[in-house]
């Protein structure tokens, strides 16, 4: 059977308590839903800051009352470090992501996603070890490899970062390393590239590019390409982020996959992607014919160009070896097949 499979099974006969920062987010949500779903306790912590009570709402309608009877949300704020101590005492599993995204906002301001997203990841990491947790695991970002034009992405080649943001999630691997050469602290980064699926946000001026298309191209409004459209990302479903996570929080657990590679595995930094690349053309075409059936208006739209934005990176590609050799990953979606979810969700969700 394959890796995750037999995890799954594992996890369905064997409850565990998992903390989830961000809960409220888009990644935190579908993370929490997986694990209700496979009968896990769970210790939910979310400022609201960007998250969605809504984004929980949708959890709970889709779980059994028994499984949502295992989550506890926790409204607080990683700045705070008696609130990061308190809620990961008994914790087996951190899966960390509550972070400001969005490499535009931080050109704009970058203070808050410093507070958040270095000193925050701090708190939660120190509270982490002092607890004792069986495994931490945290959202990394794939805009590490910065002005490093080499494709595919490889883990130990990156450039400088272009951006705060970039400069952040950086200073969360520094920081990662030097628990383990300092305390002895065992942790796993996960660089996700693009990552798109239900429950993501499609408001705002700081919206992820796949959610924003959708929802503008349903309500008929114009839509943008910075660039000449040849811009290109590996966009990764939310199905292949929730998989790499559970395998990458459990895989120290030799009781439960018994992989050879468990103990490299730890203190590592992985890509978690498709493996792919689409162009913003690809895209734009791919979601205009995949919505011209529901909204025939569609058919005849064509983007608007206008210049690239400060900070972006012109192509990226992960190679995603590495999280296949030691994690077992296996992403089950392509980023064609995860569009042709994600659109489905936006048409019963946004209409
Ligand atoms: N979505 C992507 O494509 C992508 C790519 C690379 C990395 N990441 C990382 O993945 C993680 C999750 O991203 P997402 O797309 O789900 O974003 P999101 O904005 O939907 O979720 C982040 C969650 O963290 C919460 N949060 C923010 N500041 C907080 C604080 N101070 N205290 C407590 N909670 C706080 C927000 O309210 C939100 O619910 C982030 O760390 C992000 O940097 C995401």
């Amino acid at each position: 059977m394959e890796s995750y499979s037999k995890l799954k099974s594992h996890l369905e006969n064997h409850q565990y308590v998992w903390l989830i920062t961000g809960v409220a987010g888009f990644i935190g949500s579908n993370l929490l839903e997986e694990l209700l779903k496979l009968n896990q306790r769970v210790v939910g912590l979310d400022n609201f800051l960007t998250g969605q009570k809504q984004n929980l709402l949708e959890v709970q309608e889709i779980v059994s009352k028994e499984q949502w009877d295992n989550f506890d949300l926790v409204e607080g704020d990683i700045c705070n470090l008696e609130t990061c101590s308190e809620i990961t005492k008994g914790v087996n599993y951190v899966l960390h992501q509550a972070a400001l995204g969005s490499v535009p906002r931080s050109i704009k301001d970058p203070i808050p996603t410093n507070e958040i997203n270095i000193s925050g990841f701090l708190n939660i990491i120190i509270s982490a070890k002092d607890a004792n947790v069986d495994s931490f695991t945290y959202a990394a970002s794939s805009s590490t490899y910065g002005d490093h034009t080499a494709l595919p992405k490889v883990e130990d080649r990156i450039g400088k970062p272009l951006s705060p943001y970039a400069v952040s999630k950086y200073v969360n691997e520094l920081y990662a390393d030097v628990f383990k050469n300092t305390y002895d602290f065992n942790s796993i980064g996960l660089r996700y590239f693009n990552v798109f699926g239900k429950r993501q946000d499609p408001a705002g001026m700081y919206a992820a590019v796949i959610p924003k298309w959708i929802a503008s191209m349903m309500q008929g409004e114009e839509i943008f390409i910075n660039g000449d459209g040849t811009t290109s990302r590996d966009f990764c479903f939310i199905e292949n982020i929730v998989q790499a996570n559970l395998l990458a929080a459990t895989v120290g657990n030799t009781n439960i996959l018994n992989n050879s590679n468990s103990e490299r595995a730890l203190n590592q930094i992985y890509n978690i992607a498709y493996g792919g690349r689409t162009s913003l053309i690809e895209l734009f075409s791919f979601l205009r014919d995949g919505l011209s059936e529901h909204f025939p208006h569609l058919k005849e739209i064509n983007p608007t160009y206008r210049n690239f934005r400060p900070g972006d990176v012109k192509h990226s590609q992960a190679d995603i070896t590495k999280a296949k050799d030691f994690l077992k990953y296996n992403p089950s979606h392509s980023a064609k097949e995860g569009l042709l979810k994600a659109m489905n969700w936006y048409i019963e969700n946004l209409n």
